[in-house]
């Protein structure tokens, strides 16, 4: 249920195997596909309601499940629009045919890699925010483990961590595919897939969403997880012992975007929920909704806890091959087949 934040007969659409609303698809609604963390979400909807007078529907989807969805529904789009989620599968939603070009006047004011996004995709996305990938780690269980925090990549692969890493399902989660296309760039393919091997025989399970690995190890179900480091302070702020660390050998970052919905049956209303959303007003909600990832508006203000990009060693990440659909077939295959099917 964890995945569901529905007004309860869209909840019983989807029960019945509807992915929305059928024929109540009118004037004044607007059906959101949204692959943030729930509290976000849930803020975005219920606030643009509230000012906008137009009744939000929303479905939670991580983002390999979002775009598997509107890939599902091409001859017959229920969804408006797309918010979050790591931007290499809004590329290849842009690139599939499946989302609306759309260039917004407000595409000046967004930071360089916001715009960088919508031009790649022929403008049918564009940067909503950024995050650095790293490790979280459960300061309280390594210490009592007596296990230094990783620092690097290659710390992940030490014996002494056998079962005590979490990473997320690259097929459903758009963090995994992240962290996948981020070793392959940094190590080359075959050392990356050497590598990734390796990593398995210390992963506990591959849970279904990005966030699942890093609210694990808050909570002490694990020691590390593989995680962007903007899911940390939202643990924190709840208490939790989690720290987080961006690999020494350096790093990749996500685009997290937002696409409109070709053929969606409330473009009007999913007009003015982008250009909402593009705004500082709204981007602010992130943090109101304890979501620290690096705005896309120039301004709108920041946190002091959101991630400070000049301390990380970033790759220059390839987000247009890497956003390509027959890389992330092919990379998500390879990782099934020589990675995930070995018995750990
Ligand atoms: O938890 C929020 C977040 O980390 C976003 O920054 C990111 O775009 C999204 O989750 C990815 O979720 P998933 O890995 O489940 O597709």
């Amino acid at each position: 249920m964890r995945h569901l934040l529905l007004p309860s007969a869209v909840f019983l659409a989807l029960a019945g195997g509807l992915a929305w609303h059928g024929p109540a698809a009118a004037a004044g609604q607007l059906n959101l596909l949204c692959s943030v963390q729930d509290e976000w979400c849930s803020l975005i909807s219920t606030t643009f309601a509230r000012t906008s007078g137009i009744k939000v529907n929303l479905l939670k989807r991580g983002t390999g499940e979002a775009l598997a969805q509107l890939i599902a529904e091409r001859a017959n789009p229920k969804t408006d629009v797309w918010f979050g989620g790591t931007g290499d599968p809004h590329l290849q939603a842009a690139e599939q045919g499946l989302t609306l070009e759309h260039k917004s006047p407000t595409l000046p004011q967004l930071h360089d890699w916001a715009q960088r996004q919508a031009q790649q995709s022929g403008w049918r996305t564009v940067g909503l925010y950024s995050g650095p990938l790293g490790f979280a780690y459960n300061t309280e269980l390594l210490a009592k483990k007596k296990l230094p925090p990783p620092k690097c990549w290659k710390d992940l692969l030490s014996p002494a961590l056998r079962g005590e890493v979490q990473a997320a399902n690259p097929a459903s989660s758009g963090t995994a595919y992240t962290m996948i296309a981020t070793i392959v760039q940094l190590m080359g393919e075959d050392a990356a897939y050497a590598y990734l091997k390796g990593l398995h025989r210390n992963i506990s399970q591959y849970a279904r969403s990005g966030a699942g690995p890093i609210k694990a190890a808050a909570r002490g179900e694990t020691a590390v997880s593989i995680s962007f480091v903007h899911d940390a302070p939202g643990e924190q702020m709840q208490g939790f012992p989690i720290a987080t660390v961006t690999p020494c050998e350096g790093t990749g970052a996500e685009i997290g975007s937002m696409s409109i919905v070709k053929g969606a049956r409330n473009l009007d209303n999913a007009k003015k929920f982008y250009e909402w959303a593009l705004s500082p007003a709204a981007q602010q909600l992130g943090v109101a909704a304890k979501q620290f990832q690096l705005p896309s508006h120039r301004q709108t203000p920041l946190d002091p806890r959101i991630p400070d990009f000049r301390q990380i060693k970033f790759i220059p990440y390839d987000h247009a091959k890497y956003g390509r659909s027959a890389e992330r077939k092919r990379l998500i295959e390879r990782w099934e087949r020589e990675v995930n099917s070995l018995a750990r």
